[in-house]
Order: structure tokens, then C-alpha cells, then sequence
């Protein structure tokens, strides 16, 4: 292969600057005051994947936000790559956190990333990672070095569950049959650790409401009387989770895979530094289920967390009022063999039973997926590594991660193909965060990395 690096030197400017007008767009799926922004960013992605030497390129409708679908078949007798990716992004709250507006992208260097990095809500997650994949498309097909057929996916519902993917992938297996699933949408550890990838979490994200009298009440007449349902509710969350951190819900651990002694020696290999994780966090101490060190718990471990909670009176000053209803977000992330509807199920009927007389408890399921472990003793995973060798210069770490992307699994069950997770994102990013940023150094590693992928993908296939 021609070097993609003497090429990605010449054309770096532009590759930056196209990044940074996506990253203009707010394309943020949770929030319909946006749609006419996400719409907008499924036609520029599109127009880029035609740009990128794409020969079939398509919007296709659903009843949400659009899928971006393109091809290049060279020879139905070579594999097929299907790259996966998506265009929306998280909503930029609280915008009053960021040092810069979250839509007005800038190019800022900090000590992680000397080369400068790019601040914008989506660089990292997953504008900018998607990105990397056209642009690696554009360096292959403008260079002849393309060596097997690819197909682009991009979605813009993957922030809000993929509901609408998970249709059109049921409904078009033949047009997405694949070798394998390439996805940049994880990180790894560190710019001189590489690492890819090898497992998600999977997810249930459910909604409670606890309703104690029928009206607000007056905090003096009637407290200590009835039930008040935010200190019911801040009970039962409490009641959740046991003196080790062990999760109180019956028959949640039931399927949980247990690694072997082996394994888990095998993970605490990877380079890892407490001190470090602490600082970055401000925390004077880690927190977490007993008998698992932090990299288990964020990976291996199933979880439960509440990521919202509110109820009452909240303004300014002080109001003496006992509220009719408390409410919370709770998400469980869930380790391989557990069945996130089945522990969805496990929760709704342990919530229920832990409610005290005097409150009504309402159990409402969000959305979820399975969790996923990408094999390394494959073709795929050896192509990936090869790639990571030849750039990094170093083998990349197998390494689990706590995020989901649900709709992978689906992949498997549908398409019978493997993922492989080639992020370049650092867990420093912010994604999700205030000032979430994506160094123009790993942007650019990935789309020098990714043709690799292609060329070792093909010759070992
Ligand atoms: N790209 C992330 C998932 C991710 C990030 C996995 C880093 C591993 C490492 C994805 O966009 C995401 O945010 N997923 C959600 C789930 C989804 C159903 C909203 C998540 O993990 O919370
Ligand atoms: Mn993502
Ligand atoms: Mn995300």
C-alpha cells in the first residue's frame, strides 16, 4: 500500500476544517427543536460519502431521523467491509460549562493533546470519529487503494436507542450483508497505548415514580403523617445496592458471566494508574462493588445507577412542601449473557416490591441492548492489530469497555457479523460532557490507521 500517511500530511488542513463545519450543525436527536439541523447533517454526510469516491449513496427515510447508506462494490467476489457510525449527538446541556459554544467549534492545544484538539459537542462522540472514515474512504479511492468493497451506515438516533436502525437492519439484510462491521465509536488508552475495543455493555434505562397524597402538602400540617414520596424514593434507591456495593435486585447476578482467575490477570496487565484516575477526577477515593478492582467494575461488572432524580421544590429560597411525586432515571449496565428485558423485568417487580404502604410506585422501561464481546482469535481482530502495529507501532491492548452501542448485538443476531471497535478516542474526551474535544492527532492516527484495516482485512481473508 502506498503510504496513507504522505497523503493525509498533504490534504490535513482540509480533512480539519471539513470536520469542523459538521461539527457546526446541531445535531442533537434528543431534542426535536433540533430536527431541522440533524436532517441537514444526514444530507452533508451523504454529499461527503459522495465525495469520498462512494458510487451509490442514499438517504433513507424512516419514521425518525434518516439513515445515511453508501457503497462502493469493486468485486462482488472480495469481502465487504460495512463501516457503522452516526451523525447525531448528545444535547450540549449544561451549556453554561463550556469554555466555548458547543456548536462553534475551536481548535484548542492542552497537555494531552500538543497538536491541538477540537472542541465541539460530537467531535469525539461520534461526529469526528465517523468522519475519519470517510476521509480514510477518500484517501483509498483517490489513490487506487481501495481493496474490497465497502458500504457506509450512519444513523442519527444512536444517542436516543436506534429504534429506527434496528428496523431498517431487520428489513434489509440482503443490502447490508457484510464480512465484517467496522465501528469508531470507543476510545483506548492512551495515544502511546494503543488499544481496541473488545466488549460493550449492555443497557436497561428505566423511569420511576413514586406518588404519595394526591396533592402537594403543606410540609408543616401534614409532614411526619403520610408517606413523603422523595424520602420513600431516596430509601428504596438507597436499598438498591448493599454494605459491598453488590446490587440488591433479585436474580440481577443470575446469568452474570464470571471471568476466570486467568482473565481477569490477563486485564490487569494493561497499563493503568490510580493516581492518575483519581486526580483526573478530583475524587480522593474510588468507589465500587467489593472484590473488583476499578477496571472490573467499569467493564466486567454489571452496575445500576441513578442518573437523574427530582421531585419537590427546587427554586429559589425555601418552600415547606411535602410533594405528591418524586421521580427518577435509573440505568443498568449489563455484562454478556444478561437479557436486558429480562432484568428489566428483574427490576420492575423488585422496585414494586420494595415499596412501604402509603406510595404507589410506577415503573416506566426507556430503552436497551445486549452487551457484546468481540472475539480476538479472528481474522478481523488480527487485521485490526496488524493495522494498529504499523501505525502506533506498538500492538494494541484488548480491552473491554462500560459503554454501550445496543445496536451491535442486533448486528450479530441479524447480519451473522462480527464487530470490530476500532476507537481513538481518549476517556478524557468529555463525550457526553461539557467541552467534549477529539485531538487532531487521533483523528488523524485514525484515518491513517483505518486503509490498514482494509488492506489486511482482504490479503487474510
Ligand atoms: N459512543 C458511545 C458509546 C461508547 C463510548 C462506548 C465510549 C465505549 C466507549 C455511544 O454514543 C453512547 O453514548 N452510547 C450510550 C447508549 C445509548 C443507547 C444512548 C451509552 O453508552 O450511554
Ligand atoms: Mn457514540
Ligand atoms: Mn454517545
Amino acid at each position: 500500500m502506498q503510504n496513507p500517511k504522505d497523503y493525509i500530511d498533504q490534504h490535513k488542513d482540509r480533512f480539519i476544517n471539513e470536520l469542523i463545519e459538521l461539527l457546526k450543525i446541531p445535531s442533537v436527536s434528543a431534542d426535536s427543536a433540533f430536527a431541522k439541523a440533524t436532517h441537514q447533517t444526514a444530507s452533508v454526510v451523504a454529499e461527503s460519502l459522495r465525495k469520498a469516491g462512494c458510487d451509490c449513496v442514499e438517504i433513507c427515510e424512516t419514521p425518525g431521523y434518516p439513515i445515511v447508506y453508501a457503497d462502493k462494490i469493486i468485486d462482488p467476489e472480495l469481502p465487504t467491509v460495512l463501516v457503522y457510525g452516526h451523525y447525531d449527538v448528545q444535547p450540549p446541556d449544561p451549556v453554561e460549562l463550556w469554555d466555548s459554544p458547543p456548536f462553534e467549534p475551536v481548535v484548542k492545544k492542552t497537555e494531552l493533546h500538543p497538536d491541538g484538539a477540537i472542541y465541539a459537542r460530537g467531535a469525539c462522540d461520534d461526529k469526528g470519529q465517523m468522519y475519519m472514515h470517510v476521509k480514510a474512504m477518500e484517501y483509498m479511492t483517490a489513490n487506487d487503494q481501495l481493496p474490497c468493497n465497502v458500504k457506509f451506515m450512519i444513523e442519527g438516533e444512536e444517542e436516543v436507542g436506534s429504534e429506527n436502525l434496528a428496523w431498517y437492519v431487520e428489513r434489509n439484510q440482503e443490502k447490508l450483508a457484510n464480512d465484517v462491521i467496522l465501528i469508531s465509536d470507543t476510545g483506548m488508552i492512551a495515544n502511546d497505548i494503543p488499544s481496541i475495543t473488545t466488549g460493550l455493555r449492555g443497557l436497561s434505562y428505566v423511569e420511576v415514580e413514586v406518588t404519595g397524597p394526591n396533592r402537594d402538602l403543606h410540609s408543616g400540617l401534614y409532614g411526619g403523617a403520610v408517606a413523603n414520596p422523595i424520602n420513600v424514593l431516596a430509601k428504596m434507591i438507597a436499598s438498591l445496592h448493599d454494605e459491598n456495593n453488590h446490587i440488591t435486585v433479585k436474580g440481577f447476578y443470575d446469568k452474570v458471566e464470571e471471568l476466570s482467575t486467568a482473565e481477569r490477570e490477563k486485564m490487569a496487565e494493561a497499563p493503568f494508574s490510580l493516581e492518575n484516575y483519581k486526580k483526573a477526577l478530583d475524587i480522593d477515593a474510588v468507589y465500587g462493588e467489593k472484590g473488583y478492582t476499578t477496571n472490573e467494575r467499569n467493564s466486567i461488572r454489571p452496575t445500576l445507577d441513578v442518573n437523574g432524580i427530582w421531585g419537590g421544590y427546587t427554586g429559589e429560597g425555601a418552600k415547606t412542601v411535602i410533594a405528591s411525586k418524586a421521580y427518577a432515571k435509573i440505568s443498568m449496565r449489563l455484562v454478556p449473557n444478561q437479557d436486558w428485558k429480562e432484568i428489566t423485568e428483574l427490576f420492575k417487580t423488585h422496585f414494586e416490591s420494595i415499596a412501604p404502604a402509603g406510595v404507589k410506585v410506577k415503573v416506566s422501561p426507556h430503552h436497551g441492548g445486549q452487551g457484546y464481546v468481540t472475539p480476538i482469535d479472528n481474522i478481523a481482530y488480527q487485521a485490526a492489530e496488524k493495522a494498529y502495529e504499523k501505525t502506533f507501532g506498538k500492538s494494541p491492548i484488548p480491552q473491554r469497555s462500560g459503554g454501550s452501542i445496543p445496536i451491535v448485538a442486533l448486528f450479530e443476531k441479524e447480519l451473522k457479523s462480527k464487530t470490530i471497535l476500532m476507537g481513538f478516542g481518549l476517556d478524557s474526551d468529555a463525550i457526553h460532557s461539557p467541552n467534549e474535544h477529539f485531538g487532531i492527532w487521533n483523528y488523524l492516527k485514525g484515518i491513517e490507521t483505518i486503509p490498514y484495516f482494509y488492506e489486511y482485512f482482504t490479503e487474510m481473508s
